[in-house]
Parts: C-alpha cells; structure tokens; sequence
C-alpha cells in the first residue's frame, strides 16, 4: 500500500500549553533544528493567540503552522469562534474532531463534518481525529466507532478534497496517558481506515491520503509507529512541547521518509 508520494507529516498539537514567550523560543528553536529536514513534513499547532507570531518566527522555513480547531461557518456572530477563513492566511493544516473537543466540549459528529467542511473551504488542509473510548474498544466496537465517525465527517467531501485530508487515528485511551497503542493494534486501525476511504472514493486516493497515529507517542515509541506501512506520520501532544523528543521524532520520521518512500523534499502542496 505504500506510495512513494505520501510524505509522513509530523505534527506538534500544544493543546492549552505554553505562554507567549515559551511559543516564540518553542518556533525559533525548531526552526533551527528542524528547517529543510527531509522525507518529512512538519507542523506546529499552537493555540490560536500565538499563531500569527509563530508564523512570522516559521516564515521562510520548511515548517508549517496548524490549528486546533475551527468554526462551523466562515464569519457571524458567534461570539469566541474563530473560522477557517481567518486562519487561512497563517495555517495549512486544522485539526477536526479532536477527542478533547468531543468529549470534554460536546462537539458532535454533526459539528466535526461542518468544521471539516468550513477547512476545506477555506483551502486548509484537515487533521481529522477519530478514534474509540477504552470502553468502545472492550466492547468490540473501536472499528464501528471510527467507522462512524468517517462516514459523518465525510459525509460531504467530494473526492477531489480527499487528497488535502489527514486522519488521526488517536484512540482515546492512548491520549495524554503514557500507555500508546501497540503498533499492531494502531496499524490495523490505520489500514481499517484506508480500506474504508477505498470503498468510497477508490483505491488511487485511499493511496493518497495520509494516515497518522496519534496517543502518548514519544522519542522512544516513535520509529515503531512510523515504519507501520499504513501509518504517515504522528499526531504528537506533550513530547511536541519537549524541544529534544519533538525533533527526534521529526527526524526520525524523515529518515523514515527518506528510506521508505523514496521522498526527498517536502511536499509543496
Ligand atoms: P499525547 O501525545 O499527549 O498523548 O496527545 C496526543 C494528542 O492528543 C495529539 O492530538
């Protein structure tokens, strides 16, 4: 199943962590670290008052920004919200339907859909979360859940969009708890994900379409995850604040990259 054009992408999700300071030091030292690595692609994803200082820290470099979360519409009166249309200038990547937002803030499949919709919209590529609670997954139903969630989220997506899509697979019980799933476990997932893009919009772009793990992955777990041969990458919280575990996973990934799928330079989409 591996294409030699699916560049693994290594994204830092910092959640409600760091000041302002720490977030300019965070950018300008993995800038300097991580500037022109390759085989990899590599995003940050701070919260949202730091992105536009990240992004002038990142301007010119190989790195990329993201965001954690977007509105439904593109602009109105939703006092709080920020849209894809305002993130757009700054970020290429917005995450969707993290666990966080489901789970802690309610967000509904309904929601997650009409925010992967307003990203893809606004021209920015989503990072779809999905992934089963410790109880889904004791039941039997970890495939069913996520299978429920993609047939929601992507309801709507036309098959051209599915090329700009990301899913994590970030079980919930692996997030934040130290305990990550085996990668057995996580690439049968992340082929279960692949085989359902490809009975829906074909075996070309269930190629194409990358597919992270995400949950408690560290410098030392990372290489077993990114050699899985359906898995592109990670979704990494707490080590993504650790300036020496954040790169080594980047460039972990990138030789990884390098040595699999035969990428050499960063995707330019
Ligand atoms: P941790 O890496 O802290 O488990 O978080 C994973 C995550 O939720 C990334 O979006």
């Amino acid at each position: 199943m591996r294409q030699a054009r699916r560049v693994p992408l290594v994204a830092g999700n910092w959640k409600m962590h760091t000041t302002y300071e720490e977030a300019l030091r965070l950018a300008g030292v993995f800038r300097e670290r991580l500037d022109g690595v390759d085989g990899v692609e590599c995003a940050l994803i701070p919260p949202f008052p730091w992105i536009v200082p990240v992004a002038e820290r990142l301007s010119g470099s190989t790195l990329v920004l993201g965001a954690q979360n977007c509105a439904t519409i593109d602009e109105g009166a939703l006092t709080g919200e920020v849209s894809a249309r305002m993130l757009a200038p700054f970020c290429r990547y917005v995450i969707v339907g993290h666990s966080e937002r489901r789970h802690q803030l309610g967000e509904s499949d309904e929601m997650v859909a009409a925010k992967l919709q307003a990203a893809l919209r606004n021209g920015l590529a989503p990072i779809l979360c999905v992934g089963e609670l410790l109880e889904e997954r004791d039941q039997g139903i970890a495939e069913a859940t996520v299978e429920r969630q993609l047939l929601h989220a992507l309801r709507n997506v036309q098959a051209d969009q599915v090329r700009r899509l990301v899913i994590a697979y970030e079980p919930v019980w692996a997030i934040g708890t130290g305990r990550p799933a085996t990668p057995e476990d996580a690439q049968a997932m992340a082929r279960f994900i692949r085989q359902w893009v490809e009975a829906r919009f074909g075996a070309a772009l269930a190629d194409a379409v990358r597919v992270q793990y995400g949950g408690s992955v560290n410098a030392r777990n990372a290489e077993a995850f990114l050699r899985l041969p359906d898995v592109d990458g990670a979704l990494v919280g707490g080590a993504s604040l650790d300036v020496e575990q954040f790169s080594q996973i980047v460039r972990l990934a990138g030789e990884v990259g390098r040595s699999e799928h035969g990428v050499t330079a960063v995707d330019s989409r």
